[in-house]
């Protein structure tokens, strides 16, 4: 690791790691002052973060093949999200996204629209009027709901309640793991027992590969937080191979996302993925589709408040939202909507840093790197970086006008990531976010605390600590319908 790197302040004996799990986002805002390139220690090991649009591009994008998820990730993940697309790499991902873009673009979930339209206007169905809310949790339902009917053509949000209760266990493990040190140690015991000698004897090459296959994931300790993954992992299990028999049946009519996986072929592959690769992409779906879109909500409602003028705007479009000619819910109809949570996303992100492991060595800012180096690309960073946007701090939907747009680096803002492992669900979520915003503020006037500054929180993902505390008040006179600062 080169030296001369600037080191992020704040660093202890141990390194970084306390920062990292108490104040993440001082941490990664300091990094983007230190350098476009900086680096930060956990126990031994040093990590590189990428702080400029220009570092995050050349590590995505130009030199994405030098390139993978890190070892922690894929290892913590492990009996959760399997091989996943989240998690997997090499011919085994490139297989998998081939088989799984289509059933993602812009055209082909233009019919879920309406179903994310209905279930929000449902949840909104079932509250009071004058009942006062956590917004952040209501949004999780909604979402959660979302995949649910789009992924398992569930009908029900008690069973979209159940999956998601274990998954929201699970996801929690693997956040505290994320920043453990004891997952330092084992990535690097993992590492070396990977590299041991590929001549061993028989026995010793088998005894390798075993605890080699025991490092590669989740190690469990005695302890009640252990016990609740392993448990939460069988009810995913058990949930969704129930769900996939049934697919498999000849008799099913169902016309969901699963469905749909089970039934996608590569070229020169008639027997299409097994049960074990559908329930990996099923649950990686499931866990990556909800949580992020429902903070990025929590988030645009909490900014919406504080900015009055933003709020205006966005109210006029919900207003006038409906369901056009063809039955359907019209975007079009939504771009200050749509420029306010993507405005959202930059300031609060809820994927802030996109880890990667360098299997190669590379170049970095004019630098070479050896293989084996750890980088973390500093989303947040870069989102909140004055050299990237003027008056970074600000709420400001009009810096997504398409001709502002294209006067920005194109890895200035990446709430999706960028390059080959661009987020899937992009347009899936860009749809979600907007009609469930335009579909609760036509409905109600959804008052926000104005005296309560949020502040975010990083568990699982970036959510509004203490979660958006609202009122809802329903929409008994139209002209009073908005999202709006409690008098
Ligand atoms: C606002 C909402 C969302 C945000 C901010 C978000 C963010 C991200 C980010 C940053 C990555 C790339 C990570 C990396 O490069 O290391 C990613 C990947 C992924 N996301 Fe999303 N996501 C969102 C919604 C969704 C939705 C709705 C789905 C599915 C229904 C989804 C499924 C996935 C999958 C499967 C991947 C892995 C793609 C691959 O590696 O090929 N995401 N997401």
């Amino acid at each position: 690791m080169d030296v001369d790197l600037p080191s992020v302040p704040g660093g202890n004996l141990l390194g970084h790691a306390h920062l990292f799990r108490k104040d993440r986002f001082a941490l990664l805002r300091s990094a983007a002052e230190a350098g476009a390139v900086s680096r930060i220690r956990f126990l031994h090991r040093s990590v590189l973060l990428a702080s400029s649009p220009e570092t995050a591009h050349e590590i995505l994008v130009e030199r994405a093949h030098c390139f993978e998820k890190s070892p922690g990730l894929r290892i913590v993940l492990r009996d959760l999200a399997g091989a996943g697309l989240f998690t997997s790499e090499g011919p085994l991902w490139q297989r998998q996204r081939r088989l799984m873009s289509p059933l993602f673009r812009a055209s082909a979930i233009a019919s879920f629209a309406k179903t994310m339209r209905d279930i929000a206007l449902r949840a909104m169905a079932r509250l009071p009027d004058g009942a006062s809310v956590d917004l952040a949790r209501e949004m999780t339902r909604i979402t959660m709901s979302v995949v649910a009917a789009t992924l398992f053509d569930s009908e029900t949000d008690a069973e979209a309640d159940e999956l998601g209760r274990a998954l929201t266990v699970a996801f929690g493990w693997v956040d505290e793991q994320l920043a453990s040190s004891r997952l330092v140690l084992q990535v690097s015991a993992f590492e070396a027992f990977k590299s041991l000698g590929a001549h061993l004897p028989g026995f010793l090459a088998k005894l390798r590969d075993r605890i080699g296959y025991a490092l590669s994931g989740p190690l469990f300790l005695p302890g009640h937080r252990d016990a609740s993954l392993q448990a939460a992992v069988r009810t995913i299990d058990s949930k969704i191979q129930a769900m996939i028999d049934e697919r498999r049946l000849s008799t099913s009519t169902r016309v969901d996302l699963l469905t749909k996986l089970l039934l996608a072929r590569d070229v020169g592959d008639a027997g299409g993925m097994s049960d074990h690769q559908a329930r990996d992409e099923a649950v990686t779906l499931f866990v990556a589709g909800h949580e992020t879109t429902a903070n990025a909500l929590a988030w645009t409602f909490y900014l919406l408040a504080r900015n009055p003028e933003a709020r205006a705007r966005v109210q006029a479009e919900a207003d006038a939202f409906d369901l056009d000619a063809t039955g359907q819910p019209s975007l079009a109809r939504l771009d200050y909507t749509t420029r306010a949570f993507k405005e959202a996303l930059r300031l609060y992100p809820p994927v802030i840093v996109l880890p990667r492991w360098s299997v190669e060595r590379f170049e970095l800012d004019g630098r070479t790197y050896p293989e084996r180096t750890l980088v973390f690309v500093n989303a947040f960073g870069i989102h909140r970086s004055s050299g990237a946007w003027p008056d970074p701090d600000r709420f400001d939907p009009d810096r997504f006008l398409p001709e502002r747009e294209t006067k920005r680096h194109k890895s200035a803002w990446i709430p999706f990531g960028v390059g080959p492992r661009v987020c899937i669900g992009n347009h899936f979520a860009l749809m979600e976010g907007p009609i469930v915003l335009a579909t609760w503020m036509r409905s109600a006037r959804i008052e926000v605390d104005p005296g309560r500054t949020v502040e975010p929180d990083l568990f699982p993902a970036l959510r509004p600590k203490g979660g958006v505390p609202a009122r809802i008040r329903r929409a008994s006179t139209a002209d009073s319908l908005r999202v709006t600062c409690q008098t």
